[in-house]
């Protein structure tokens, strides 16, 4: 019997020392001294002992046990030690390792531009207001003072989507689907993608406009004038001026055509302004009061003003981009330029 415990004894510390994670070494525990274990086993020949001896032999029995219990937990704790060394080995990071560069996006010259105009219009009271960009010719052309044999659609090269519908040409289209709905006072500003059929340097078949308008009693040209001039103080610089020369728009009367003294040579003339001193920046007049009619609000009662401006002109213009394409190639070198 003694025998059979020496080797059982035997037996368990070779394969404890031999286990090499807590898991395995958990294992072999169990193999000897769980319930079922070899260990529990040797007990259960009691039976074939002499009662005399039975005594003896239990006391042994457990002696072994209490010694086998202390090298599984000395054990153990040698396995946890090498378990969390290597661990902590895995998990070593480098702080001196030069870091990831994470680069951040910049908002589009478009987006920063577009911002800007409704952050200093809202300052004047004006609300953002987005037409569709599919129009009816209604809304593009007639109803804005441009009948269909006007000469005046010539000047806008339209993509037709159906004889009745079309890619509009201008924001303008917005001044009427408002009027209709609201009644004056009215300070409107709607930006938006325009459609026409050009390309070169300066034009391209998609660009952005930004659309203004105010109906009330009394407005004048004096008015435009003066929120102009405060436009393109905030917008181009601190000395900057605008001059209006007459022009024509269906939809305005007078119309003019809008320019801002070169904030490039502060009005000297130079290659940017071609010598003028002058930078034509956007259209603007006096609603024709057929316009107003269109919309049912009375002429002899309200007055109004509008203006439309390219918001790639005016980027182009603030920044020096002397080319309309590179704001849809996405190359992200340009794009760089415009991060904060
Ligand atoms: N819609 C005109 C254009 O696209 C600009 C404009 C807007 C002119 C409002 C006068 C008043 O050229």
């Amino acid at each position: 019997m003694e025998e059979n415990i020496e080797k059982v004894v035997e037996e368990a510390a070779l394969e404890a020392e031999g286990a090499q994670s807590s898991r395995a070494l958990y294992e072999v525990k169990m193999k000897f001294l769980g319930r079922t274990g070899k260990v529990t086993a040797l007990l259960k020949n009691m039976r074939e002992i002499a009662a005399e001896a039975r005594p003896a032999f239990g006391k042994r029995v457990n002696a072994v046990r209490e010694k086998l219990e202390e090298l599984f937990s000395r054990l153990e704790e040698k396995v946890k030690e090498r378990e969390l060394a290597a661990r902590l080995k895995e998990e070593e990071i480098d702080v001196t390792l030069p870091g990831r560069h994470q680069r951040a996006g910049a908002l589009h010259p478009v987006t920063r531009i577009k911002s800007e105009l409704i952050e200093i219009f809202s300052g004047m009271g004006f609300e953002v207001f987005e037409g569709p960009e599919i129009e009816s010719e209604y809304y593009n052309f007639t109803a804005l003072n441009t009948p269909a044999d006007h000469p005046a659609r010539a000047m806008q090269d339209t993509f037709y989507i159906t004889d009745e519908f079309l890619l509009r040409t201008q924001t303008s289209a917005g001044q009427i689907r408002l009027m209709e709905k609201k009644k004056p006072p009215i300070k409107m500003l709607s930006p938006g993608k325009v459609f026409r059929a050009d390309d070169d340097a300066t034009h391209s078949p998609m660009f952005h406009q930004m659309e203004g308008l105010v109906v009330d009693k009394h407005i004048t040209l004096c008015d435009l004038q003066g929120m102009l001039d405060e436009f393109a103080r905030k917008v181009f610089s601190e000395t900057s001026k605008t001059r209006l020369r007459p022009s024509y728009f269906p939809f305005t009367e007078p119309s003019v055509e809008v320019d801002v003294s070169c904030a490039a040579c502060g009005g000297k003339g130079c290659s940017l302004c071609k010598g003028t001193g002058w930078i034509e920046v956007l259209g603007a007049g006096m609603v024709n009061r057929h316009v107003l009619e269109n919309c049912g609000i009375d002429p002899d009662e309200y007055s109004g003003f509008a203006f439309g401006m390219g918001i790639e002109r005016i980027a182009m213009l603030k920044y020096g981009i002397n080319h309309i394409r590179l704001f849809t190639e996405n190359d992200v070198r340009f794009l760089k330029e415009f991060e904060d």
